[in-house]
C-alpha cells in the first residue's frame, strides 16, 4: 500500500471521526504554541510511514488533532529540512497525508534571518513571495504535466488577506515580504546577504520553499509565516546561532499565538 493510504489508515484506526480543516506547520522554537490546542490526540511521526523523522532542536515530531477556537486542527509539531538529508521531498508524504484527512489548507511557519532593519528579532513576517537560492526542487523527478507548477500567488492571496485581518484584529505590526530559501545548515556569509537583498528578499531561512512548492503541486493552498529571530548575517554585532534562533522563536511566541487563534477561527 502506498505510504499516503497507509498513513491515512493508522490516523482514522487512531481517532475516530475526526476531520481537520486547518493543517499547521510549526517551525524551530514554535512548538509551544501546542499548549494552545485542545489536543484530543497524537501520533509520533515515527508511528507514520513516509513521515520525516524531525532530528532539529526545537522540533519534537509529532502530529497533534485537535482543536482552536472551534475549528478542527491538525498540527505538525516539527518538520524536516532539506539540509538533514538532502532530499527537497522529504515532506511531501507527510502534506498529502494532511490534504487527505481533510485539510483545506496549510499554515506553515518559520524563524528566519531578517534583511530589514525595520523587522527586528522578535518580530513576525507574513510571506509574500519567495526566492529559491538552492537551485533543488522538491519535483526533481516528478513526471506529468503536472509538474510544471504555476508560482504565481503561491502564497493564497485570500489566506494572506485573513492573516492581515487576524494581525489588525490583534493590533499586531504584522511584516510583509519575500523570504529567500537558502540549503544551510550554515548560516549566509555576509556576502549572500547583501546578494539576496539587493534581488528583493526580506527574509532568509533554511525551510518553507520546499513545502510550498509540493503543496502548490498538490493543489493545498498555503498560507505562511516567518518569526523573525535575528538580524541577517553581517547585520548585526551578535552572533547569529541556532540557540538565539530558538530563544527569539519563543520571544514571539505570544504574538504568534494571538495571530494564528484569530487566524483560524476565521477559517
Ligand atoms: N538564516 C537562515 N536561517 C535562519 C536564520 C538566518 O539568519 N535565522 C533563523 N533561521
Amino acid at each position: 500500500m502506498c505510504q499516503v493510504k497507509e498513513c491515512v489508515e493508522i490516523i482514522s484506526r487512531h481517532i475516530k471521526n475526526f476531520k481537520p480543516k486547518v493543517g499547521l506547520i510549526l517551525g524551530s522554537g514554535l512548538g509551544q504554541f501546542s499548549d494552545n490546542i485542545i489536543t484530543k490526540s497524537s501520533l509520533n511521526f515515527t508511528d507514520l510511514p513516509g513521515f520525516p523523522v524531525a532530528g532539529v532542536g526545537g522540533h519534537a515530531g509529532k502530529l497533534l488533532f485537535g482543536e482552536i477556537k472551534g475549528t478542527n486542527v491538525v498540527v505538525m509539531q516539527g518538520r524536516a529540512h532539506y539540509y538533514e538529508h538532502g532530499q527537497a521531498d522529504i515532506m511531501s508524504v507527510a502534506l498529502q497525508v494532511l490534504s487527505a484527512i481533510g485539510c483545506k489548507s496549510l499554515v506553515l511557519t518559520n524563524a528566519a534571518g531578517s534583511t530589514v532593519k525595520d523587522s527586528s528579532p522578535g518580530s513576525v513576517m507574513l510571506i509574500t513571495d519567495h526566492i529559491n537560492m538552492t537551485g533543488v526542487s522538491p519535483l526533481f523527478g516528478a513526471d506529468g504535466n503536472e509538474r510544471f507548477v504555476n508560482m504565481v500567488d503561491a502564497y493564497d492571496p485570500k489566506l494572506s488577506d485573513d492573516m492581515r485581518s487576524a494581525a489588525r484584529a490583534n493590533k499586531i505590526n504584522l511584516h510583509e515580504g519575500v523570504y529567500a530559501w537558502f540549503s544551510g545548515p550554515q548560516f549566509e556569509t555576509p556576502a549572500e546577504i547583501r546578494a539576496v537583498k539587493s534581488l528583493g528578499a526580506d527574509a532568509v531561512g533554511m525551510s518553507t520553499v520546499p513545502e510550498v512548492i509540493l503543496a502548490r503541486h498538490q493543489g493545498i493552498p498555503i498560507c505562511a509565516l516567518s518569526v523573525i529571530t535575528n538580524y541577517a548575517a553581517g547585520m548585526s554585532e551578535t552572533d547569529i546561532s541556532h540557540e538565539q534562533t530558538i530563544a527569539f522563536a519563543s520571544k514571539a511566541a505570544d504574538t504568534v499565538e494571538k495571530l494564528l487563534n484569530t487566524y483560524i477561527e476565521s477559517q
